[in-house]
């Protein structure tokens, strides 16, 4: 079940960071010059532990995190290195310092190649959104909109004319997220029900889409936008959540399946709305991840193992281009490509495959390849 498990995980985490991707202008991986990050405990590269005025350290600012890499502790709340960090690595950049506590701090000098704005425990939504609703708010008191303030107070020290500063926008790879994990782990903590948690849903996903929409304003080109892992599969939302209901599991995975519907329910939405936003986008999956190009039965999965595609009463939809899903376990031949695109060409795969050795197989394989 462990196995299982974790490629399911693996497999969807994949997936979803892909599907929300949002680029705008076709740049060559290798052109960028910067990276902004932004988000929670997913990308956060030591903010935290600098904003932390407790006389306990956070835990993660402890041994054994950063063991495998770093060989000690660096605010990552990993045994090494974050995605942000391979993105970083795999553009040949150095790794994005925290914007806070580095070794001079707020000097611009410093981030030049970009800088990391992300907060352990940071939330989408504004901290006047949590007081309303009764949440407690347990974290440091940090929203996406104030990482974003952050960022635009920065910006006239990394490029003075306005050319200089398109020029500097363009050749940036902004990382938004992963947001919206802490709104909702916060709302379930305070007791909210599942249908109170799913009505944020659509705020979290405009409070994203807003700021992508600012970053769009500046002159930002590519920004990467994670959705939600699934967090049903977590060793810690399933031992918060532990039941002696065995129908709440899926049987396979051992993941909690209300869960990780509820975080397909908000990447599904972001989706759709950056979608909706982005003025262009090369990963045009608009069909969603979860639907069935080919097969039988009721939307949103149109999936029945007793109608398999192929097999009357199946029946595939148009544009199977749009598609994720072709026939409920695989994948359409959109999918294997982009998802062959970015092992080869990264930055989302580690370790990187040696393309020298495999790029003529797949040139032949696709002509019209990038
Ligand atoms: C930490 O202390 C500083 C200075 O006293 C204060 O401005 C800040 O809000 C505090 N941060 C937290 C997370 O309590
Ligand atoms: C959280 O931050 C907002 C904006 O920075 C501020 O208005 C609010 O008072 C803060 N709340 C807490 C509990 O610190
Ligand atoms: C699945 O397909 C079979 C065969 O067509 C059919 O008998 C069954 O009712 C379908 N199940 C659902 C849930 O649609
Ligand atoms: C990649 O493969 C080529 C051809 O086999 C080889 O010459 C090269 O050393 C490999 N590069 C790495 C980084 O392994």
């Amino acid at each position: 079940m462990a196995s299982s498990s974790s490629h399911f995980f693996i497999k969807h985490a994949f997936f979803h960071i892909l599907l929300t991707l949002t680029i705008s202008t076709p740049y060559a991986i290798g052109c960028y010059t910067a990276i902004f990050g932004f988000g929670d405990s997913l990308t956060d590269t030591g903010n935290s532990v600098h904003l932390s005025n407790s006389t306990e350290p956070p835990h993660y600012a402890l041994p054994p995190n950063g063991e495998t890499y770093f060989h000690h502790p660096t605010g990552r709340s990993c045994d090494g290195r974050l995605i942000i960090d391979f993105i970083a690595q795999n553009l040949g950049l150095p790794l994005v310092p925290p914007y806070f506590g580095g070794s001079n701090a707020g000097g611009a000098a410093d981030f030049e190649n970009g800088v990391n704005f992300a907060v352990v425990g940071a939330p989408a939504l504004d901290d006047s959104f949590f007081e309303e609703k009764g949440i407690p708010n347990s974290y440091i008191n940090i929203s996406l909109r104030c990482q974003l303030s952050w960022f635009k107070d920065l910006l006239p020290s990394l490029c003075f004319t306005s050319s200089d500063c398109s020029k500097f926008l363009q050749n940036s790879l902004f990382i938004l997220g992963e947001f919206g994990g802490n709104d909702y782990t916060r709302s379930f903590s305070a007791g909210k029900s599942l249908e109170e948690v799913e009505s944020y849903v659509p705020l979290v996903v405009d409070a994203i889409a807003s700021a992508t929409n600012e970053l769009i304003e500046l002159g930002v080109e590519t920004i990467m936008v994670p959705g939600l892992l699934p967090p049903g599969c977590s060793a810690a939302v399933l031992t918060t959540y532990r039941t002696s209901d065995m129908e709440a599991y899926d049987p396979t995975t051992g993941c909690l399946t209300w869960l990780n519907k509820f975080a397909e329910y908000h990447n599904e939405h972001l989706q759709i709305e950056l979608n909706r936003n982005s003025r262009t986008t090369s990963l045009c999956f608009t069909k969603g991840a979860l639907t069935a190009c080919c097969g039988a039965g009721e939307l949103p999965y149109h999936f029945n193992s007793s109608a398999p595609c192929g097999y009357p009463p199946s029946f595939a939809f148009d544009d199977p281009f749009l598609y994720v899903n072709w026939d409920g376990p695989h994948l359409t031949e959109a999918a294997y490509r982009l998802i062959t695109k970015s092992l080869l060409e990264g930055p989302y795969t580690i370790p990187h495959i040696n393309t020298s050795c495999v790029s003529t197989i797949v040139s032949a394989e696709y002509p019209n390849f990038g």
